[in-house]
């Protein structure tokens, strides 16, 4: 169950936890008390990568994350990211800021917020394409030189972009959406991981709930949550496809005696030894089911089942706005 993370000396148990949903983009924000509940208990039971960023807030789940963590720091890998930055501090730059100037800026808030000296595996969340990609990852290559971050990510890029980073310093990690919903990296980014010895560490391995079966019986996410307002999958026909074709992997899940989360989680480990996932979710019953995820064996049998699904989904994975910040 442990994998490295690229060319780094970074190992995590394969099933690791996003944080996000914590703090921000689902719904209301979890009591501060139960979101550092939540990660005690995720660790007692193995879960030793834990992924924030800057933005998710922005700042309050890295700070609910300092305030977790700060006596377990050495137990656990700590992802966080920086580059998307909130309309008061663009300027004219618009959301993206993949600066040298705004990469220094943003560590060090990170650090203080998540009470620690070095960031484990820190990311550009979005590549800026008024900043070229060597510019960030020269940026980044000094933090590792002084300590603060010991590997180098980054999120959402191309093939190409990799290859144009890897050039200025080992990329340990790509972290991309990946699951069964959502396969289009394994045709473009796919063979750039293999050839650099980079990992992918895929989010919303769970197609953000849906493939969990969080949506079946007529059960939608709140109106003031964001995959309501702004992602189209959730949205009117959209919706109802997708939760069809989540019957599916629901039913599949069920012959085989697991629940859909598991196999939707076994699904994405088993594509390759190069990937390590961040589902997330803010209960613990839910983060218990899905380490259950470990003891699932797909068949050849059941890979084939899921392999059509990804090309029926109905809608984007973001608005119009979120795909132009993906670099594809
Ligand atoms: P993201 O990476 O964006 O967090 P994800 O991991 O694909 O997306 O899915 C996260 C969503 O799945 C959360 O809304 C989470 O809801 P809870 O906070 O209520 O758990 C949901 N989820 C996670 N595990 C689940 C499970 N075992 N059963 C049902 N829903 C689950």
């Amino acid at each position: 169950m442990k994998r490295k993370i690229g060319n780094s000396d970074l190992e995590v148990n394969s099933i690791g936890l996003g944080c996000m949903g914590l703090s921000a983009f689902y719904g209301k924000p979890v009591e501060e008390s139960e979101g550092i509940s939540l990660t005690h208990e995720a660790i007692e039971r193995g879960v030793d990568h834990f992924d924030t960023a800057e933005m998710y807030g922005p700042h309050t789940n890295e700070t609910l994350l300092g305030k977790a963590l700060n006596r377990r720091r050495d137990k656990v890998v700590l992802a966080t990211k920086f580059g998307i930055v909130a309309p008061a501090h663009t300027g004219s730059k618009g959301a993206l800021d993949g600066s040298a100037k705004n990469c220094r800026r943003a560590v060090e808030g990170s650090l203080k917020r998540l009470q620690t000296d070095h960031i484990d595996l820190y990311y550009l969340h979005r590549l800026d394409p008024d900043t070229p990609i060597e510019e960030t990852v020269g940026a980044m290559a000094e933090l590792v030189k002084e300590g603060k971050v010991r590997a180098i990510g980054l999120s959402e890029v191309s093939a190409d972009t990799l290859r144009r980073a890897a050039k200025i310093h080992p990329i340990a990690a790509v972290q991309s959406e990946y699951s069964i919903f959502t396969r289009a990296i394994e045709n473009t980014l796919f063979p750039a991981l293999e050839d650099l010895n980079t990992s992918l560490v895929a989010y919303s391995p769970l197609g953000r709930g849906m493939l969990a079966g969080a949506y079946q019986g007529g059960k939608r996410p709140a109106a003031d949550d964001w995959r309501s307002l702004s992602l189209p999958r959730f949205e009117g026909e959209n919706f109802d496809a997708n939760r069809m074709l989540a019957a599916e992997v629901i039913a599949l899940a069920g012959q085989k005696g697991v629940s859909a989360s598991q196999m939707a989680l076994a699904w994405v480990l088993a594509q390759s030894d190069r990937v390590v996932t961040i589902p997330g979710t803010t209960k613990l019953a839910n983060l218990e089911a899905n380490l259950g995820a470990y003891d699932v064996n797909l068949t050849t049998e059941d890979l084939e089942h899921l392999a059509p699904l990804a090309e029926q989904v109905a809608g984007t994975r973001y608005s119009d706005f979120g795909m132009k910040l993906v670099d594809a």
